[in-house]
């Protein structure tokens, strides 16, 4: 039978390439997870339980961290974060525009101030010569995001944090054990907060997230506040969420971490493929900082005439998105704070350029050969 996701041209049928495929993932390890998710349902150890403390476990130690609280989601880690750190109104956070919303959401949530600055316009990641100038008396953290795989620059990061004596959170709910000169995103800053969304590259099969750290005292207070803020049960002394993690989503988790170190590489060695594709035509391929390891989240290039070159792809069966087309200070939520058209020029500049391109480790040469010369047919054809 035709398997039109990677079919070439054969006939009428074009061939189709989804910006992600999960089900080709599945395949390889749908046994293993049918019986871990099986075995959770025979125990009816339905919340928390072995499964969620031997996944804490292994992400600590794949982090370089002494701890780690699996919790409902990455919006739902960075949540716990900052609740647990007593981040709240009077507070500013220092951050990215350029991120998914959950980063600043919770910022906002927890009643605390959101203090952008504008990222570097190679690597995508907060600009840290540009932080200092944002340090108020009012400044309690900075919040960089290791973006699309790849670390921020962690080190002037925690200069300045170290200056200032503020608290760095790390948002790396898209750089499981991406690598900052040897160290493990996570590991670097007070805490890390990872998301186990199915599109990461540690994926769940519906919603979960963690936090790594290596205070203890941070430790337990993320414990505590997952269960409400009870100590004992039934005995408040904060208030906290449910931010539990299901242990059905851990089973599946501890299936598929094995695998991660290798879906990892077939991402790394899918970018370098891209990458000798584009070399010397209009397409800016992603930087990687030298200092860094990406995981490759996503693959994210950028291009003229943006839209055009989308429907391009689009026409063709490509699948491929923006990340992110509004930066946050121009959501339409956070107009309150003031911000306005120019204020983040690179972020802005970004927001109109980038292009996600197909990027998962199952990715045949024949399907990338596609995506790459359908991106530059469009680039050159003017
Ligand atoms: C940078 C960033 N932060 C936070 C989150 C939130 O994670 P989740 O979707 O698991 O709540 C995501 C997930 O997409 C993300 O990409």
């Amino acid at each position: 039978m035709l398997d039109t996701r990677c079919s070439t041209r054969l006939g009428d049928v074009l061939m189709q390439v989804p910006l992600l495929d999960l089900k080709a993932q599945y395949a390889t390890i749908k046994n293993e997870i049918l019986a871990a998710v099986s075995q959770v349902l025979e125990s009816q150890q339905c919340i928390g339980g072995p499964k969620v403390a031997e996944l804490e476990e292994k992400i600590a130690s794949i982090s370089d961290c002494k701890f780690a609280v699996g919790v409902s989601s990455g919006t739902d880690a960075i949540l716990n974060c900052l609740m647990s750190l007593d981040i709240s109104a009077g507070d500013e956070v220092i951050t990215t525009p350029f991120t998914f919303f959950a980063t600043v959401g919770c910022i906002v949530r927890v009643g605390a101030q959101p203090v952008f600055v504008d990222i570097d316009a190679k690597t995508f990641n907060i600009n840290p010569e540009l932080i200092e100038g944002m340090v108020t008396e009012k400044t309690r953290a900075i919040m960089p995001v290791h973006l699309f795989g790849q670390t921020a620059d962690m080190d002037s990061i925690m200069e300045i944090a170290n200056k200032y004596n503020l608290t760095v959170i790390e948002d790396a709910a898209q750089s499981i054990t991406s690598i900052y000169k040897g160290r493990k995103a996570g590991s670097i800053g007070r805490a890390g907060c990872f998301s186990f969304f199915p599109s990461k590259n540690l994926g769940g099969i519906g919603d979960g997230g963690m936090v790594v750290t290596n205070d203890k005292e941070l430790y337990e207070r993320l414990l505590i506040m997952r269960n409400h803020g009870s100590k004992p049960k039934y005995y408040h002394k904060y208030i906290g969420g449910n931010f539990r993690l299901d242990p059905i989503q851990a089973a599946a988790l501890l299936v598929k971490l094995p695998y991660l170190e290798e879906w990892s590489e077939g991402r790394r060695r899918n970018a370098a493929y891209y990458d000798k594709k584009f070399a010397g035509s209009f397409v800016k391929i992603p930087y990687i900082n030298p200092d860094c390891v990406s995981i490759y989240n996503q693959y994210c290039i950028r291009v003229p005439r943006r839209d055009e070159i989308m429907t391009h792809l689009r026409e063709k069966n490509i699948g491929c998105e923006i990340y992110y087309p509004v930066p946050l200070h121009q959501q339409e939520c956070f107009s309150y704070l003031g911000y306005k058209e120019g204020n983040l020029p690179e972020s802005e500049k970004a927001a109109k350029e980038v292009i996600a391109l197909p990027i998962y480790p199952e990715l045949t040469e024949e399907m990338m050969d596609y995506v790459a010369d359908s991106v530059l047919e469009a680039v050159h054809s003017s």
